[in-house]
């Protein structure tokens, strides 16, 4: 059956960059399951709104007195969050930097964290609203974090994994092209080689 998937794409080093390399991967391995699925891409690279002062205000101004500015951010959020809430596939490429998520990727999840749309909040407990999707995250990092020293500083994943399953996604699959300064490309086929869709 065919499935929708959203790949998310972050490193500014684009197509050439090793998580979307195997967020590529990832994405022809899923088409290869689930023929003619449809893909899109949502692309953070560059262009990509920073979560400034306007789109913050949105969130302590009621709708009604939105100005024609804060208007045209709320559509763009909402763009953001329809396409999330209709995937039912994610790939997420999320290179590491600085011991974290790209700048960007984190943007995007301050735009589409939102209560009421992607979890809701009750005294009894927060609660997910979006449900039966699968999240692949394309993880790559000069060094090693699966194991080892920097293991403890992989705040990349780790946080990835809980904004998730925060927001419902509880089946979350982490691929790993991770000690690229050390092992090089050698470390991207082997995380592409061990591709699994299930
Ligand atoms: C701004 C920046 C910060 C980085 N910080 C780290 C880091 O903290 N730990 C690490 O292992 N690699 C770090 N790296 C290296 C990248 O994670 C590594 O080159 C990775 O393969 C980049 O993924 P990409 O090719 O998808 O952009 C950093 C790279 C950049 C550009």
């Amino acid at each position: 059956m065919a499935k929708k998937i959203l790949h998310i794409v972050c490193s500014p080093r684009k197509q050439q960059s090793v998580s979307n390399q195997l967020g590529r991967a990832i994405v022809d391995q899923i088409n290869i399951k689930y023929p003619e699925s449809e893909i899109k891409v949502r692309d953070l690279t560059d262009d990509f709104p920073h979560y400034d002062t306007l789109a913050t205000s949105l969130r302590y101004t009621p709708r009604h007195l939105w100005t024609p500015d804060q208007t045209k951010v709320a559509e763009f959020t909402e763009a953001l969050i329809k396409e999330l809430q209709e995937a039912d596939i994610l790939v997420i490429d999320s290179p590491m930097h600085n011991f974290g998520i790209a700048s960007t990727l984190k943007a995007y999840f301050d735009y589409v964290v939102a209560n009421g749309q992607t979890f809701r909040m009750t005294p009894q407990g927060d609660v997910g609203l979006l449900k039966n999707k699968v999240a692949y995250i394309a993880f790559s990092s000069g060094f090693m974090f699966s194991e080892g020293v920097y293991a403890p500083m992989d705040h990349n994943t780790t946080y990835l994994k809980d904004i998730l399953r925060f927001i419902g996604v509880e089946n979350v699959q982490v691929y790993r092209a991770e000690g690229m300064a050390y092992y090089g490309y050698a470390a991207l086929e082997r995380a592409i080689e061990n591709i699994y869709i299930n």
